[in-house]
């Protein structure tokens, strides 16, 4: 009888773990799902958008961005910092789906972004090159793509400075900043070591590395909450200023320059498996989650310390950028692992339910509800296109996850 009972637990057990499991699986395919249909509908959408208008203007805006204030598509040339997302997305649906057509389609749009491999005017060289070309390159191993990225990293480096020991982020406001270096920028540091694994030039390495510690020791506050814009000395390299740009004050916490934060200080441990940019991660992300202003959901405001809470708009990419990161950041941390992967879980689940777009709508985005710009008063509450690609890269990390599968 006793032995019936530990047979009818185990049984009971397994189903209610499989159970478990298939419905945390069906969240990826769910979502992959209506991926699969809303990008085939963005594609007839940016091909639509090109034939209504045939001049040499028109076909140098090449990707999806958003969708403007009044209503119409947001396209963009390979030059805007969000140019390699829509390819990555592609690429993301190729990881997934492993359907040749994907990968098809994601060839098409990552291919006119190799004309920013010699750009130097700019440092979201990782965003544009690494996102496109670096996820073709991961699961096709096509050389020329190497190559492509390659260039991209020596362009990048160019903008290095060894007495600020950063890389310049912006050239414009020229008469607000001097050598202006942005939270965002850690983003573009998996360039620079992914070219390091590739060549085994340690310039690489160092500039990364060096530019890791500059951020970590300028750009926290003692609460772990970041500064946007930290503007330094070209010559002695001393903190001249801080500023926001995109969020709502100076000091206040601006949600997607912290999720940036939360996903560069991951990232970097990865590729150094220095503990302390762990612990740099670790401590953005509780300040992110501990603040008295994050909404029940997950899905922060556009900024922590916005004035008119809860009439604020949200930012759905800052979350979807933040669930990537803490689906990595869960398999490093033995201690609050667990934690780290129910609240990725738990935005996952929200946006499915609660920002996603009606198929068939929105030129074919997948979420809605993000904030791009608020204080220059444009991409209030619209989609974005890296709020979608974040998407699909959290649902494919914690498919991986689930799976037992390594993320890398
Ligand atoms: N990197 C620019 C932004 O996050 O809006």
């Amino acid at each position: 009888m006793k032995y019936l009972f530990i047979t009818l637990s185990l049984t009971l057990l397994a189903f209610v773990s499989c159970t478990s499991q298939q419905t945390k699986e069906n969240i990826v395919q769910n979502n992959f799902n209506f991926a699969e249909n809303q990008l085939a509908f963005a594609i007839t959408e940016v091909e639509r958008f090109l034939a209504t208008d045939t001049t040499a203007a028109r076909r140098m805006l090449v990707v999806p961005r958003s969708i403007e204030n009044d209503g119409t598509f947001k396209m963009v040339a390979s030059r805007d910092w969000t140019s390699g997302f829509f390819p990555g997305s592609l690429w993301y649906m190729y990881e997934y789906t492993g359907d040749k057509k994907w990968e098809t389609e994601a060839r098409r749009f990552t291919a006119p972004i190799e004309r920013e491999k010699t750009n130097g005017t700019t440092h979201d060289m990782g965003f544009k090159i690494y996102c496109s070309f670096g996820n073709g390159f991961r699961l096709t191993n096509d050389q020329s793509y190497k190559d492509i990225m390659l260039e991209s990293a020596y362009t990048l480096i160019t903008r290095y400075n060894p007495n600020v020991r950063a890389i310049r982020s912006w050239d414009h406001n020229a008469h607000r900043w001097q050598y202006p270096v942005i939270i965002d920028n850690m983003m573009n540091l998996e360039l620079l070591f992914w070219a390091f694994r590739e060549t085994g030039d340690s310039t690489f390495y160092n500039i990364a590395v060096n530019h890791a510690e500059t951020t970590m020791k300028n750009h926290f506050r003692p609460d772990f909450s970041t500064y946007h814009v930290v503007d330094f000395d070209r010559e002695t390299g001393e903190t001249v200023n801080r500023h926001t740009h995109q969020g709502y004050a100076h000091e206040t916490m601006w949600a997607r320059g912290q999720a940036w934060a939360i996903y560069g200080y991951t990232l970097t441990y990865r590729e150094t498996k220095n503990p302390a940019f762990l612990q740099q991660a670790k401590n953005a992300t509780k300040a992110f989650f501990s603040h008295p202003n994050l909404p029940e959901d997950l899905i922060p405001y556009w900024d922590f310390n916005a004035p008119d809470i809860p009439n604020e708009p949200r930012d759905a990419s800052a979350a979807a950028i933040t669930a990537s990161a803490l689906y990595e950041m869960s398999t490093y941390d033995t201690i609050n692992g667990a934690q780290y992967k129910q609240w990725a879980d738990t935005i996952i689940e929200n946006l499915t339910h609660h920002y996603r777009a009606e198929e068939g709508t929105m030129f074919g985005f997948l979420l809605l509800h993000s904030t791009g710009h608020k204080p220059n008063g444009y991409e209030i509450d619209v989609p974005l296109v890296y709020a979608d690609y974040y998407f699909l890269e959290a649902l494919l990390r914690k498919q991986k996850i689930e799976k037992n599968e390594p993320l890398f």
